[in-house]
């Protein structure tokens, strides 16, 4: 049976992905810290939601502590490496850039030492469709070049894809880096738009709407979003023979078992239309509050997910309609409003 370790399992990605793992009979090990950059208790909550069930374990511990990482993957004896910690956010990462270079620069090293050290079959590491940055060709493909981050976050993560580029390369270490188009559903961050602008419409106050509204987002069901990574777990890249051996439109390096791919829904959706998507669900009207551009933060997202296609035969189940409506859903039975 195969063992997967998911750091940031306690996160909204981290707990669906062993959520669905778990229903598959295999074994998961979790790692997180339960950092305080939202309601720890929300990350409690679906802790103790996976917490007693057959193959899971957890351990509480930061990913820049090298020895308890190394020590706990290496006890665990993992297959595949999960990786999925981290600090999150645009907007934080102009308050607190720091906490951005410790835990996915710092930490994602020790995500490598310690997947090498125990020799990993296949590390997967979760980066952001914020890599694209200024590129305005639309929409993005993993073979863009991607050099123009307008966020210190999304310079993390290209730094991370990097990192792990040369450790593949150099220790045979075969990784696939995620990225990841704005993410929703069920048990979702309470700093991101869907959660915030749901609890704003059903409280009555206000939303911030960006950008004027003049923004588009490719946004991707968590359920649809796990079931990619799953599939993607099966298909670890193989060094080429050199560049010949790269088909056209795949990222896989020329040099070494790496690939980036992207995960979103295929689609560009309006700013309305994704709000009125939670005025349906919540059966009440926004009111909006139309504010510039915040800093850091990009116009437009919109994944090419053919990549995805070619390699797992993935395709998106679930709409902006139907999975604001389950968001809604679960976000009042929660919080019992
Ligand atoms: N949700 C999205 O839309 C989205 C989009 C693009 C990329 N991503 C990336 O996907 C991954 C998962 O995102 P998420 O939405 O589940 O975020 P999340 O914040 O809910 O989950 C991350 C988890 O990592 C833990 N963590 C953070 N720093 C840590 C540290 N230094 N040591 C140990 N644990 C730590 C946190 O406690 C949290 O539970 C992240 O790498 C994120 O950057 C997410």
């Amino acid at each position: 049976m195969q063992r997967i370790y998911v750091t940031g399992a306690a996160g909204f990605i981290g707990y669906h992905l062993a959520d669905l793992l778990l229903d598959e009979g295999l074994h998961v090990h979790g790692f997180d810290a339960m950092t305080p950059y939202y309601d720890p208790a929300l990350k409690e909550a679906r802790l103790a939601r996976l917490t007693g069930r057959a193959g899971f374990s957890f351990t509480r511990a930061m990913l820049e502590d090298p020895g308890a990482l190394a020590a706990d993957m290496a006890a665990f004896r993992p297959d595949v490496v999960v990786h999925l910690a981290a600090q999150a956010g645009v907007r934080y990462s102009l308050e607190a850039p720091r906490s951005y270079i410790s835990a996915n620069i710092d930490g994602l090293f020790n995500v490598l030492e310690a997947s090498r050290d125990c020799g990993v079959r296949h590390l997967m590491l979760a980066s952001t469709s914020s890599v694209f940055g200024a590129n305005t060709a639309m929409p993005y493909r993993e073979t863009d070049k991607a050099d123009t981050q307008v966020s210190l976050y999304a310079a993390t993560k290209k730094a991370g894809e990097s990192l792990s580029h040369s450790w593949a390369h150099l220790y045979d270490l075969p990784t696939t880096c995620f990225r990841f188009f704005t993410v929703y559903g069920p048990w979702g961050r309470p700093d991101m738009a869907p959660f915030k602008f749901t609890r704003a419409i059903l409280e009555g106050r206000p939303i911030d709407v960006y950008g004027q509204g003049e923004m588009f987002r490719d946004f991707t069901y968590v359920t649809d979003l796990v079931r990619a990574i799953r599939l993607l777990m099966g298909a670890a890249p193989v060094r080429p023979r050199g560049a010949e051996g790269v088909e056209e439109g795949d990222s896989l390096s020329a040099v070494a078992p790496w690939r980036v791919v992207n995960i979103g829904n295929g689609e560009k959706v309006a700013l309305g239309a994704f709000i009125a998507a939670i005025e349906a669900a919540a059966g009440r009207k926004a009111i909006r509050n139309l504010m510039g551009m915040q800093k850091g933060d990009v116009v437009a997202t919109w994944a090419d997910n053919s990549l995805l296609q070619r390699l797992t035969g993935y395709r998106p189940e679930t709409g902006i309609s139907e999975g604001m409506q389950r968001f809604v859903e679960w976000y009042r039975g929660y919080y019992g409003v």
